[in-house]
C-alpha cells in the first residue's frame, strides 16, 4: 500500500494547473450511456475513480480509451448489458449514476445496492423515489437493485433535499422521458450545470440547471458529442489550503472563482489574499492563518468537501474556530488523525471546536477518504518532522498529480510505494 511522506515546507511558489472536476467527469461518463456512438470528453482527470467508471462502462459493453491528446474517448454500442456489479459499486458509490441513463435508454438497470461508507450510511432512497415518480419500478433482490421502466413519463418533482446524486440521476432519466419534468429544490452545484450543458449538446432540452428549479422537456433521441469538463473546485481548495499552511505565492491556472465565492470569502477571513486572474486565481498565504467559523451547506454554501482541508489550516490558526458539517452525518474521521499530529479539536455532534496550536507534529496517520487524505497532506506541510500518510490510494482516487504539483511548488513531499 502506498504512503505519502510530507515534511515541513514553504513558502510555496509557482504555478499549478487545475484538472477537470472528478465529480463532473464521472457523471458525464455515465451520461454517455444515453445514446449510442462515439463521445470525446476532454479535461477528464487521470485518477483512480475515472478508471473505476471506465471499468464499469466496459462491463456494461462500452469501450473507453485515453487518447494521446489526453481526451477520453467512449464508444457506446447499440446493445449493452445494463448491470453495475458489486465489485465496482463497492469501490465507488458514483457508480450509481448509471441508474438513470440505463433506465432511460434500456428500460432496465441492475445496480448493486451501495452500502455505508466512511461518511456513514449513505442511502440512495431519493434517487429511487424520484425515478419511481417517472414510472420506474425497483426491487431489491440479493443485494442488487433491479430497476425497470416501460417508457418513462415526465412529471413535476420536489426533492426533499437538494441531493447532488439524486438530481443527476433524475436529470439523466428525464431527458428521454415523454413530456416535461420539473425538479424543485434541485442541487445547484456547478457539476449539475456541466452535466446539463453536456446533455443539451446531445440534443436534450434542459433549462435552469445550476438553479433550484430545473425544467426538462423529454426528447426521443440523443446523439454523441464532444465536451470539456469544468475545473475541479475541490482541487482548487486543496492548493489554497496548502498555501494557507505553508505560505508563499501561487497561481492556480484554470481555477474558476465564480464556482468558489464562499470559499474565497472564508479564506480571506483566514488571512489568505486571493484574487482572480485572466485564467485562474492568484493566492498569497498569511504569516499565520486566523481563526474563523465555517458551516457547510449545499451549493452555493461552503462545500462539505472543502471542510477537512480548511480544518487542517485552522488547526494551526491564531484563535478558536467553530465548524459545522451539515451535509454528511459522519464526516469527522479525519479529526482523530489531525489529533495524532497535535491538533486540538473537539467534536460535538456535527460541530467542531478547533483551538489553533502553534505547530503540528509529524506523525503516522491514515487517509480514511479522499479529502481526509488531502487534508493530512496539507497539515503535514506545517508540521515539525515527518508525516507519513498511510492508505494513500484514497488520495489517488481524486487527485491526478497532487504530489508532483506540490513538489513543483517547493513542498517536501514524496511517495513511498
Ligand atoms: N442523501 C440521502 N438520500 C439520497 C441521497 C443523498 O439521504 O438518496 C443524503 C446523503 O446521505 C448526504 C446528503 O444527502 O447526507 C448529500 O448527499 P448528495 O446526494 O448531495 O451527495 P452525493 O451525490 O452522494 C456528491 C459528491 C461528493 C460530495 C457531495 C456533496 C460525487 C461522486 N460525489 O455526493 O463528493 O461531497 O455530492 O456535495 O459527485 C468527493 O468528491 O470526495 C465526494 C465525497
Amino acid at each position: 500500500m502506498s504512503r505519502l511522506i510530507v515534511r515541513p515546507s514553504g513558502p510555496l511558489s509557482g504555478e499549478v494547473v487545475i484538472g477537470g472536476a472528478k465529480n463532473s467527469a464521472l457523471k458525464l461518463m455515465a451520461a454517455t450511456l444515453l445514446a449510442p456512438g462515439r463521445y470525446v470528453l476532454r479535461n477528464v482527470p487521470d485518477i483512480a475513480d475515472v478508471d473505476t467508471m471506465s471499468q464499469l462502462l466496459e462491463a456494461i459493453g462500452c469501450s473507453v480509451r485515453r487518447r494521446e491528446d489526453d481526451a477520453l474517448e467512449i464508444e457506446r454500442p447499440q446493445r449493452v448489458t445494463p448491470e453495475a456489479p458489486y465489485e465496482l459499486v463497492e469501490q465507488m458509490r458514483a457508480s450509481t449514476a448509471v441508474l438513470g441513463p440505463l433506465l432511460a435508454s434500456e428500460g432496465r438497470a441492475s445496480v448493486a445496492k451501495p452500502g455505508g461508507d466512511n461518511f456513514g450510511d449513505r442511502p440512495i432512497d431519493m434517487h429511487l423515489r424520484s425515478l419511481e415518480q417517472l414510472g420506474a419500478t425497483f426491487e431489491l433482490s440479493h443485494g442488487v437493485i433491479e430497476g425497470r421502466a416501460d417508457g418513462l413519463v415526465g412529471r413535476p418533482q420536489v426533492l426533499e433535499y437538494p441531493s447532488v446524486g439524486a438530481t443527476e440521476n433524475l436529470l439523466m432519466a428525464a431527458v428521454l422521458a415523454s413530456g416535461t419534468t420539473t425538479i424543485e429544490n434541485a442541487a445547484c452545484e456547478p457539476e449539475i450545470a456541466d452535466l446539463a450543458a453536456f446533455l443539451n449538446r446531445m440534443g436534450a432540452h434542459v433549462l435552469g440547471a445550476g438553479s433550484p428549479t430545473i425544467t426538462i422537456e423529454g426528447v426521443e433521441t440523443l446523439h454523441p458529442v464532444e465536451h470539456v469538463t469544468i475545473p475541479d473546485r475541490i482541487e482548487v481548495a486543496t492548493y489554497l489550503s496548502a498555501v494557507g499552511v505553508a505560505g508563499g505565492e501561487v497561481t492556480l491556472r484554470g481555477a474558476r472563482s465564480d464556482h468558489l465565492e464562499i470559499l474565497i470569502e472564508r479564506m480571506g477571513h483566514m488571512g489568505l489574499r486571493i484574487s482572480p486572474e485572466a485564467d485562474g486565481l492568484w493566492v498569497r498565504g498569511p504569516e499565520r492563518p486566523r481563526a474563523t467559523d465555517l458551516v457547510t451547506l449545499p451549493y452555493p454554501g461552503l462545500a462539505t468537501d472543502h471542510l477537512p482541508l480548511l480544518v487542517a489550516v485552522l488547526s494551526i490558526a491564531d484563535g478558536t474556530s467553530f465548524a459545522t458539517e451539515n451535509v454528511f452525518a459522519n464526516r469527522f474521521r479525519y479529526v482523530g488523525e489531525l489529533g495524532r499530529m497535535g491538533a486540538n479539536i473537539r467534536v460535538d455532534g456535527h460541530h467542531l471546536v478547533i483551538d489553533g496550536v502553534d505547530r503540528l507534529e509529524g506523525a503516522p496517520v491514515q487517509a480514511v477518504d479522499i479529502r481526509a487524505g488531502a487534508a493530512l497532506v496539507v497539515a503535514g506541510l506545517g508540521a515539525d518532522g515527518e508525516t507519513v500518510i498511510h492508505d494513500a490510494h484514497h488520495v489517488d482516487r481524486g487527485y491526478a498529480s497532487l504530489v508532483e504539483q506540490l513538489a513543483r511548488l517547493g513542498a517536501d513531499i514524496s511517495r513511498d510505494t
